[in-house]
């Protein structure tokens, strides 16, 4: 066991917990109403920022002492320990023993940060500058394919951590790509993604990254072969074109070789990194590609910044913190089982599905750190789409459902700057939707305010609001490379500070090991029809009708 986690007492029998739950019995159903009516300034007080990000936090369901039991736990639990622990490089990740650094991916080149004796930083800063150099050749025509065409088309084949950044990241910075390159992805192992994604391709003019931490992942290797085949069939060349073709992004250099990629061609990135927590180590070249290594570097500034602030600022200013603390409230004292993300920003569309693997594959945990069971909540299920979408959708559960469902509303002040002036003016109705909802949401509508609008009484019950919905606001000037990486760091920590508390590993993933295995298992089931008796009665017969409506 590392040092950093000493046995220690149960969550649920430090007196601060029993605090919590006492506090908790005595708010009662006290309404953000009369929260808001006690405290005129409380609106400007519940806010905190961070970076360029404004963080108002008043419409929690939290007053001063809620707050400082919050606080008080984060000091029983010793989440500042495992911070500290972190950044130092301790093998914070004890079930497999390994560091968890990926704040060093964004340190500064003259940081040390250590790793069994070696300073990893100057290794970080290669594979930098290694990015660097060939993103530039891709961008400015130099790097060619096989018939000396120049790259227009990128597509990146991974999965998970491998693709999810990278993905949404490309999505959101879309304003700050070169709008000649056309860069895809590919993570399905369901042949239609990579149809779809090449299918208008000119494969004289497309790079494959092939993106895979372990270069084992069965998805990834799949469809790289297949790209592999459809590049050397498209262009009538035999192995000797993969060399201009594909690029790797691994930690496995003898998979990769073995794959028939030059190693040369191979960015490095090392085990402290965690798949979901790798989007600004090698596996963001394709960022870099799209966004040129200024503005990737800007992306990096941002994640430093909260680095900073949540390693160094006081508890009652530190905002993951407050975050992390928040959903454990929510969880442990309200039985919320889910959190909501919901952007008010077409460009962040992707950016909940990246934090479904960053929040839920780190915590959705039920053993601690000692491989003791849990005994209390602990990852919420974490959901949402851009808002304006989500109000004709799903928000009537949000307003009138039986539900506590936490949510992040994240907004930005000013539209893209590449919008023409009619679209941009649309931006007043965006934002004034994003205001709207999380003031409906805190405050509701009383039957007394549905009466006096003249609503017949049979109506008054359903057209009633019960409010008291809890939200975090996040506004930020504009959508930046730095704000984007402001905006993952804060989720990161948040994380983080909630896996401290809960005393779980946030850093594996074993939950995702069972299918892979039984999948390996079933697959020779439905091509040969062998082995079929060791499967349960229900996967068999599912396996048998497969197989009956493949013909074989
Ligand atoms: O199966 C889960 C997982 O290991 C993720 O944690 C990871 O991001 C993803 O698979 C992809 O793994 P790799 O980068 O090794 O292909």
């Amino acid at each position: 066991m590392a040092e950093a986690t000493p046995a220690r007492t149960p969550l649920d029998r430090l007196p601060v917990w029993a605090e919590l739950g006492k506090h908790r019995a005595e708010l009662g159903d006290t309404h953000l109403r009369d929260l808001f009516a006690a405290d005129a300034k409380r609106g400007e007080t519940y806010a905190l920022t961070v970076g360029d990000l404004y963080v108002d936090y008043s419409k929690h369901l939290v007053t001063d002492r809620t707050l400082a039991l919050l606080r008080e736990l984060a000091v029983a639990t010793d989440v500042a320990g495992l911070r500290d622990a972190m950044f130092r490089g301790e093998k914070i990740n004890v079930t497999e023993h390994r560091a968890v650094l990926h704040t060093a991916l964004r340190a500064p080149a003259d940081a040390v940060v250590e790793v069994d004796g070696e300073n990893v930083v100057p290794k970080v800063h290669a594979v930098l500058r290694k990015m660097s150099d060939f993103a530039e050749q891709v961008r400015n025509g130099s790097w060619t394919g096989h018939t000396g065409r120049r790259i227009r088309n990128v597509v990146n084949i991974g999965i998970g951590g491998s693709d999810l950044g990278p993905a949404m990241a490309v999505e959101v910075l879309r304003p700050y790509t070169d709008r000649g390159l056309t860069v895809r992805f590919v993570s399905n192992v369901d042949g239609a993604d990579l149809h779809e994604a090449v299918r208008d391709l000119d494969a004289a003019e497309t790079l494959f990254i092939v993106a895979s931490k372990t270069f084992t992942t069965i998805e990834t290797v799949t469809n790289a072969t297949s790209a592999r085949s459809w590049v050397l069939r498209q262009l009538g060349a035999g192995q000797e074109a993969v060399a201009k073709h594909f690029v790797a992004l691994s930690t496995n250099a003898e998979k990769v070789a073995e794959f028939g990629i030059d190693t040369a061609n191979m960015f490095e990135f090392w085990d402290w990194v965690g798949g979901r927590y790798s989007m600004d180590s090698a596996i963001g070249l394709s960022i870099m590609i799209a966004i040129g290594p200024e503005a990737f570097e800007e992306l990096l500034a941002g994640f430093r910044l909260v680095d900073e602030h949540f390693r160094t600022a006081p508890a009652e200013q530190n905002v993951p913190l407050l975050l992390g603390l928040l959903g454990v409230w929510y969880g442990s004292f309200f039985d919320a089982q889910s959190h909501a993300v919901l952007p008010y920003s077409h460009y962040l569309s992707k950016f909940t599905a990246y934090l479904q693997q960053l929040d839920m594959e780190s915590n959705g945990k039920s053993v601690q750190r000692d491989g003791k069971p849990v005994d209390w909540q602990t990852g919420p299920v974490v959901w949402g789409t851009p808002g304006t979408n989500g109000q004709h959708a799903y928000y009537q559960l949000l307003h009138q459902g039986t539900k506590v469902i936490p949510a992040d509303f994240i907004g930005f002040a000013e539209p893209v700057a590449e919008l023409e002036s009619e679209l941009a003016a649309q931006h007043d109705l965006l934002m004034a939707n994003f205001f709207a909802q999380t003031q409906a949401l805190a405050f509701g509508k009383t039957p007394e305010e549905v009466r006096a609008e003249g609503v017949p009484e049979e109506l008054v019950a359903p057209k009633t609001f019960k409010g008291n919905h809890p939200t975090t606001t996040i506004l930020a000037r504009a959508l930046t490379p730095s704000v984007l990486g402001q905006l993952i760091a804060l989720y990161e920590h948040k994380v983080f500070t909630q896996g401290a508390v809960w005393n779980i590993d946030s850093f594996d993933q074993w939950g995702v090991e069972l299918g892979k295995v039984l999948a390996k298992k079933i697959e020779p089931v439905l091509v040969e029809g062998k082995g079929g008796e060791s499967l349960d009665s229900s996967t068999a017969t599912l396996a048998d009708r497969y197989r009956d409506i493949r013909g074989r």
